[in-house]
């Protein structure tokens, strides 16, 4: 080789070495929180350690789809919050790593709980109650008496005026249904389902969609977690949130490493920082107030008053599987999206 050739080479491997380090020193987020929160985490996480990140903000659903569809290959390297069930269904499909954290004796117990039903492969983040809001200056000017349960949203006077995400993309409306059956049963569940598709104006992508629309009064009624409603009432908007009268069902954001990851090392420290008081103290700051998981973490100020609110006892191992998601969505889609309204 002359001069010149290596020359040319030694800079080239440079140039090679130096994406490498660049590559390692970054990490991918599939974030399933609200875009606010998602910004503002991955911004305080490479302040915090000085590694790059790249985020993209999904629903649950869509998440969960990607994490299958890039099975292979995938992108990502860790799946960052959105409701619990879908992480449980990758864990049980293989799609996420195991991990044991050193820090899940700082957790509360149902975060820790979370861990151990999917074999360590997911961790709870947070817990959001399930709920609606409804726009209380378009109820008055109709004159109508303020909804306080789930049956009153099937009522006639509701046609066209309800809002829920699809439960396909959201992990929202997927805990709304999975609520519904099991406060019902099956066979009622979805005769409600059906009631209530009679009366749904849309079925948006994101879970807190609806709650946006009720506070500009685009839908008198739009279920979503409550901590959702809570922030656009917070924004001044004239929503009252509702704790459905018969009782309600809660998710346990998670958060998992996803399998065959190109930056393993960069998302455990993802993971960490996300599990640390430091990380989850922030998340009010950014209209999120669902209740942390790590225990040292005050409750936010803004969020629902659990003492009022009729939590069911979700059953997460069943409505975590994938068996039971893929038949009861499409029984869904088949049964209730596809009639006329
Ligand atoms: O960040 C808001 C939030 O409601 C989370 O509590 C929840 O996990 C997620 O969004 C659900 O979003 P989606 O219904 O769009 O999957």
């Amino acid at each position: 080789m002359n001069r010149v050739a290596v020359t040319f080479a030694a800079v080239a491997l440079g140039c090679i070495a130096s994406t490498a380090a660049r590559a390692q020193n970054s990490v991918t987020v599939y974030c399933g929180v609200d875009e606010n929160w998602c910004r503002g985490m991955v911004t305080a996480f490479t302040k915090a350690t000085g590694i790059k990140t790249e985020m993209t903000r999904q629903s649950a659903g869509e998440i969960y789809a990607r994490l299958r569809a890039e099975k292979d290959n995938p992108r990502g390297d860790i799946w960052w919050g959105g409701t619990g069930d879908p992480h449980l269904q990758a864990a049980e499909e293989g799609l996420s790593e195991e991990y044991h954290s050193p820090n899940l004796n700082k957790l509360t117990p149902w975060a820790q709980k979370q861990a151990e039903r999917s074999h360590y492969r997911t961790v709870g983040l947070y817990l959001g109650a399930l709920g609606y809001g409804y726009n209380s200056e378009e109820l008055a000017r109709r004159k109508m008496t303020p909804p306080a349960c789930w049956a009153d949203l099937i009522k006639p006077e509701y046609k066209g005026e309800v809002q829920i995400a699809d439960p396909n993309s959201s992990g929202t409306s997927w805990t709304t249904l999975a609520t519904l059956v099991q406060l019902m049963g099956e066979d009622e569940g979805f005769a409600f389902l059906k009631k209530l598709h009679a009366n749904v104006n849309e079925y948006t992508k994101s879970g807190a969609a609806p709650a946006q629309a009720a506070g500009r009064g685009e839908t008198l009624v739009g279920i979503a977690f409550q901590h959702d409603v809570i922030d656009v009432a917070k924004h001044g908007n004239p929503v009252v949130v509702v704790s459905p009268c018969e009782g309600t069902g809660y998710e346990i954001g998670s958060m998992s490493l996803i399998k065959g990851a190109k930056h393993p090392e960069e998302a455990k420290k993802f993971y960490e920082f996300a599990l640390s008081a430091e990380a989850q103290a922030i998340a009010p700051s950014f209209g999120s107030y669902q209740f942390p998981s790590n225990a040292s973490v005050p409750i936010p100020k803004e969020a629902p008053d659990l003492s009022k609110v009729k939590l069911i006892d979700y059953d997460f191992a069943k409505y975590g599987s994938s068996a039971v998601r893929t038949r009861l969505l499409g029984k869904w889609t088949a049964e209730v999206k596809s009639l006329p309204r």
